[in-house]
């Protein structure tokens, strides 16, 4: 096969991550025969030097002419202590995800056996957890009215969702939860807002479509609770924009480091793959950053175009590198391995494997 990738590696960690991800890709396709091109264009605070736009229209260009999207992280610190900037780095994922309306934001967790101790939580409590969340990304509340009077003593946000963004992410959860243990929680608060009643409606009619698919319903503040009560219940978690965004960073403790999540965003015509990790200003250039995050997504994205067995091959070098212990520190303390040290093993042992 051959895919055509816009490689934005964006700021901080983001070129170290991705050039491991490239690396494992390059591998997958000698092993497999397939022939992938990366194009490489700017985006975030590198974007904003060279051109005072964090999404110049050079790279939604080859975004647009690209088959997916391998992105990394964007955020730098000088943005984030000047709240009153106008231009800031992440308007240029925000643009991306809208201008290519990339509508599904999809987050898989599972935990690895020889991790589950560096949780916070209990290893009997999380121990084969094993869940997706489905995020609605270009609706809700972050893309509805914001005001505030000129008082400045009132301010609104409002909250709108049309039956189309509902149904089309709902189609794609029911199918995932098909190839999985078939089972879909609606995650709502249908009990206070008239958007969660119109979600929960929605869904209900689409899950007769999908009469193989148990459909539970939780309401988010309990969804919050039995995410760490009870993590193995889950299987396919559906949910609007806001509350996608709080949960699937109150799970991520669950698999021991932020290092390790992997995220897709599809739309209609292309999808884009990044780590749910940001720039992590810290560890730029330190050669210190997990790779993994980056490396998995590139795993979601050969799953995105059914190269299965390849996505496979990606997984399982993954397990092998954190079974070994070829493990950067936020894994490994005592005898930790650079982040290229973990990218070179992850493409060996895909090429030796062969
Ligand atoms: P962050 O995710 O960059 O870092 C938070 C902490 O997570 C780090 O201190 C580190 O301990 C850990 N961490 C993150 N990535 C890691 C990796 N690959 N390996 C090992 N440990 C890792 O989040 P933070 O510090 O809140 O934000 C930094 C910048 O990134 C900000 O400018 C923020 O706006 C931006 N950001 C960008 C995102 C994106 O590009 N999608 C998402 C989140 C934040
Ligand atoms: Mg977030």
């Amino acid at each position: 096969m051959e895919l055509k990738i816009a490689l934005l590696s964006g700021d901080g960690i983001g070129p170290e991550v991705t050039q491991q991800a490239v690396k494992v890709l390059d591998a997958i396709a000698e092993k497999h025969g397939h022939t992938f091109t990366f194009t490489k264009a700017d985006v975030g605070a590198i974007a904003i030097e060279k051109t005072g736009n964090p999404l110049p229209n050079e790279t939604l260009e080859i975004c647009k002419n690209s088959d997916a999207i391998l992105f990394g992280a964007i955020g730098d610190p000088k943005y984030d202590n000047n709240p009153d900037n106008a231009i800031r780095p992440e308007q240029g994922l925000l643009k991306l995800r809208k201008n290519l309306g990339l509508f599904a934001n999809i987050r898989p967790l599972t935990t690895y056996p020889t991790l589950i101790h560096k949780s916070n939580l209990k290893k009997d409590v999380i121990k084969g957890t094993d869940f997706v969340i489905y995020r609605e990304l270009t609706s809700g509340i972050y893309f509805g009215e914001h005001t505030s009077s000129s008082d400045g003593k009132t301010a609104s946000d409002s909250c709108t969702y049309t039956t189309e963004q509902i149904d089309r992410i709902s189609h794609l959860a029911f199918k995932a939860a098909q190839v999985r243990r078939k089972k879909l929680t609606l995650v709502d608060k249908a009990n206070a807002l008239e958007t969660s009643r119109l979600w929960r409606k929605r869904v209900t009619e689409i899950g007769q479509q999908y009469p193989d698919i148990k459909l539970e319903y939780l309401f988010v503040d309990n969804a919050a609770m039995q995410l760490i009560l009870k993590p193995t219940q889950f299987d396919v978690i559906l949910t609007e924009n806001l509350f996608g965004d709080i949960l699937s960073d109150e799970a991520s403790v669950i698999a021991g480091s932020i290092g390790l999540l992997a995220s897709a965003s599809i739309g209609e015509k292309t999808a884009l793959f990044e780590p749910i990790h940001g720039s992590y200003p810290d560890a730029k250039g330190k050669n210190i950053a997990n790779p993994l995050a980056s490396v998995l997504s590139a795993a979601m994205l050969l799953d995105y175009f059914s190269l299965h067995d390849e996505a496979e091959d990606i997984r399982i070098a993954v397990e092998k590198s954190i079974e070994l212990n070829i493990s950067t520190p936020d894994l490994n303390s005592t005898n930790h391995f650079s982040t290229t040290n973990v990218g070179n093993f992850l493409s060996d042992f895909i090429l030796d494997d062969e």
